[in-house]
Formats: C-alpha cells, structure tokens, sequence
C-alpha cells in the first residue's frame, strides 16, 4: 500500500490532462512557428490553451505567457517589476519572509545588484497585515511580491486588499499563486493583480509548464533570449503538448466560488500561549486551504524525522517531513505538512 499524501509538492496528473497531453504528442507534432498546415494546427491548440488557461483566473489570452513552471514565472515576474523600476529611479522592492524561494532567492540577487528589499514579518495567524504593508511602501517603492496561498502552512493572503493598497500608491503587485490555481477562484481584474506565476503540476497537471499573468501595459523582461515566440517575451520552441495538458487540468477544477470547497475559516483561536505555532497554522482566522494540514511536532529536526519514520515509514506514507521554509520564517521548530489531494477527478 502506498498513500500520497503530499499533493503540496507535486500531484497526479489527471486523466483529462494525460490523454490531452499524449493525444497532442502522437497527433499535433508541428512546430507552431511553422506555416504549414502542421504548424499551424499546433499552434492553434497552443492558442486554445492559453484562452482556457486565461479564462480560470478572469485574464486575456494575450496577458498569459506560458512558461517552463514557477519557478521561471516568478523570476520573469521580479525581473520585470525590477527592471520596469528602474526605469523610472525606483528599486525597492516588499516581499514576505516565508517566499518560496523561486521569489527569496531572485530577491537575494536583486539586492546584489543594487536594489534594496523589504520583507514583511508573516503573523501567528499565517498573514501579512496589510497595514503593515502599506507603512512600507516607500516614494522609490516599484513591486511588491505576496504569494497567495502558502505551500506549508496554506494560509492565503488578503491578496485584494494588497492589490489595493498597490494600487494607491502606483506600485507594481505580483502574487505567487502556485499553490492556489486550480484550487481556489481567482479574478485577476478584480483582485487588482498586475503579474501572477502559476506551475502546471500543482494543479493535477505535468511537471516543467506554467504561466506568467501579466496586466496589459506591463511589459515583460526576457529571461530567454532568441526567436520571437510568446510574443517575443519568452523564446524557444514552445511546448504544446504541456501547455494542452495544462490547460485540461485547469478547465477540470473547481474554478467559481460557488463550487469553491477547498478553504475553510476556523472561528476560535487558542488562547494558549504554549500553541502559539500550532494555533498559527491550524486556528487561525485565516482562510486556509483545507487540503494543507500542517502539524507540528516540538522537536528539533533530526529527532522529529525519527519519530515520523518510525511512525509513518516513507515507503508507504508519502508526507513531506520538514519545512525549510517555516524554519527559516517562522519557527526554529519544524513543520511537517500533510497535503491531501485537492479535487479527485476522472
Ligand atoms: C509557492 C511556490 N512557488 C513556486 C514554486 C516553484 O514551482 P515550480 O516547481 O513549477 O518551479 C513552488 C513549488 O513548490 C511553490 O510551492
């Protein structure tokens, strides 16, 4: 027997996605930058993806760029937001302490290279408080960057408030929603988000694709230099056969609010000091993502991975068994994380 129980890291693919994916691998081998019949039917069904794609979180097709996950889109997306800064003699940048490191770490070589970065403290209850935010955008001030739904502890941040308050101040806003397409509604429009990164293989589809949102008028930075495909602000061949399996995963979840079950809000902190991390993470006021279940063992990390082994042996329970990012951000105590499969699906 084998239970997975770590849909956070990776998920199964759906069936939707793996038979879109091989149908387009056996039939749909064209290059779509060619103008023959071949390419140009690969190229439509890329088209049709990125409309699909464009449709779950309220965007254009042409404000989509797909990319190779998100790791790639929250670099473009940093870039971009630094780039288009110091353009205009800003370079500052706000972020939160407890980033994937796709974002700490592009953050970190920014900061080499002369820009100067805040990040904001995450609370008990898992959130950045958007007072706090606003008290720190400065006159020099051109991104701020909050993922939207934490990956170990699965908060999701108050991301149109955020928006807002970004846009008051004519401040650039992206968001990390790895962890939330597919799993909860989003409208980018309404929300007030100028850039989102999404990675295929989150949502039930294949490893190495995603998507960078970007509002119309905000011009993306090459990563990848050389021809002019995605609209010359992503070169290289692009990978159909991904991009249509994304898009099947995608358009098979549960994308309106009505059908929205996968948070919930818990009504009644703990008082207790001595559950001031436990109570962060499962007490919270906060909208978390129910298929997140962070549980947290007072040990330090060599001894917890002792007691789950011996508990849970790996080979059957598949759990991730630390997180590196809550130490780093939160607690010297680890987490470990149970995340259970978002929407089952055909
Ligand atoms: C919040 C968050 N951002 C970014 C990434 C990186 O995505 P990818 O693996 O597609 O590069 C992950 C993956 O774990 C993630 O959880």
């Amino acid at each position: 027997m084998m239970i997975y129980a770590d849909n956070a890291a990776t998920t199964k693919m759906s069936r939707a996605a793996i038979e879109a994916m091989t149908a387009c691998l056996e039939e749909e081998y064209g290059n779509p930058s060619s103008l023959y019949a071949l390419g140009q039917r690969a190229k439509e069904r890329l088209e049709q993806a990125r409309g699909e794609i464009a449709a779950v979180i309220g965007a254009d097709p042409g404000e989509i760029t797909i990319t190779s996950g998100g790791s790639e889109a929250d670099n473009q997306a940093l870039r971009t937001g630094a780039a288009l800064g110091k353009r205009a003699g800003k370079t500052h940048i706000i972020s939160t302490a407890f980033e994937h490191h796709a974002i700490l770490h592009t953050l970190k070589r920014l900061e080499e290279e002369g820009f100067s970065v805040t990040l904001l403290p995450v609370h008990e209850d898992g959130l950045v408080r958007v007072e706090e935010l606003e008290a720190a955008i400065r006159e020099d001030t051109c991104l701020v960057s909050v993922m939207y739904a934490n990956n170990e502890i699965g908060t999701i941040q108050p991301i149109r408030e955020i928006g807002a308050v970004c846009r008051k101040h004519g401040v650039l806003f992206h968001t990390d929603a790895v962890q939330a397409v597919g799993h909860v509604p989003i409208d980018v429009k309404e929300q007030n988000i100028d850039m989102l990164s999404s990675s295929a293989h989150k949502f039930h589809g294949p490893k190495g694709i995603g998507f960078l949102y970007a509002r119309k008028g905000v011009r993306l930075v090459n990563l990848i230099e050389g021809g002019a495909q995605e609209g010359g602000k992503r070169a290289g061949t692009e990978n159909v056969a991904a991009a249509v399996s994304m898009a099947a995963a995608t358009s098979s979840g549960r994308t309106s609010p009505s059908s929205w079950t996968g948070s919930r809000v818990t009504e009644k902190p703990s008082s207790s000091s001595f559950f001031r991390v436990w109570r962060m993470a499962w007490c919270s006021k906060a909208v978390e993502m129910r298929w997140v279940f962070p549980f947290f063992l007072p040990a330090r990390a060599a001894l917890r991975r002792a007691w789950l082994s011996a508990s849970l042996p790996p080979e059957v329970m598949m759990i991730s068994r630390g997180s590196a990012l809550m130490t780093e951000a939160i607690s010297p105590l680890a987490f470990s994380r149970v995340s259970l499969a978002s929407w089952p699906r055909a």
